[in-house]
């Protein structure tokens, strides 16, 4: 069973602090950094490009687990890449062809990710799984942070699990979307391997009491 990690969503930090945020999810004893990349065509809002990723490859030995929500991902693969990105993950719904997009980045020696939005069902992915090192289920639909985690996503998961079993290969599953201390439990029963917690995390009172109440769930739960 691999082990829980969180993955905190920069775009729910202090802007105006980042390298602060950064330490902060350090100290937490935290390993992955979550960054989401909008263009404004995929999604209605814009966020950051690769150079956000130069900055922070620069600040923090952090896994950098980038969200690209761009309509065009091929077209700037080789900019995330040596930016300093750890792991690239597109959309199944996005324009490119995403087989030609995993194999891109596989190529380019990083970890690849697919995801699929709310309304995508699990089985539009299973040709892509052996390219895959990691599935995201979104719970909510991209492009906010600070919105409400649709349950009914989670029931992706185990067919996720089951379709994963049959590669044979080590495929984590990360969920996206309003993920906070109250629900991380049913978000980690559901199958989870990965929590991305932006405002759940960074706009909590107690980062600490988040972190704990997330492992002391984990290790209920698994
Ligand atoms: C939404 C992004 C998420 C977002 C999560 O499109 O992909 O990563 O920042 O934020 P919270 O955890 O606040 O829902
Ligand atoms: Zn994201």
């Amino acid at each position: 069973m691999n082990k829980i990690e969180i993955s905190p969503s920069v775009l729910g930090a202090d802007l105006m602090h980042l390298s602060d945020e950064v330490r902060r999810v350090e100290n937490l004893g935290i390993s992955w950094l979550h960054l989401d990349h909008m263009d404004g065509h995929f999604v209605p809002n814009i966020s950051f490009g690769p150079d956000f990723v130069r900055a922070m490859r620069k600040e923090t030995g952090l896994f950098l687990d980038v969200h690209l929500m761009l309509s065009h991902p091929l077209a700037y693969l080789d900019a995330y890449v040596q930016a300093g990105a750890d792991l690239i993950t597109v959309h199944m719904e996005a324009d490119d062809d995403p087989e030609t997009t995993l194999r891109a980045i596989a190529a380019r020696g990083i970890k690849a990710g697919i995801s699929i939005k709310p309304g995508t069902c699990p089985e539009k992915i299973e040709p892509l799984l052996p390219l895959c090192d990691l599935v995201l289920v979104m719970t909510v639909e991209p492009g906010f942070g600070g919105q409400s985690l649709r349950e009914d996503c989670l029931a992706k998961i185990p067919v996720l699990q089951e379709m994963i079993k049959k590669t044979g290969r080590d495929i984590l599953i990360e969920v996206d979307g309003g993920v906070k201390a109250d629900n991380a439990a049913k978000v980690i029963a559901a199958g989870a391997d990965v929590l991305v917690m932006g405002t759940g995390l960074f706009q909590a009172k107690d980062p600490k009491a988040v972190v704990d109440q997330v492992m002391g769930a984990a290790e209920c739960v698994r």
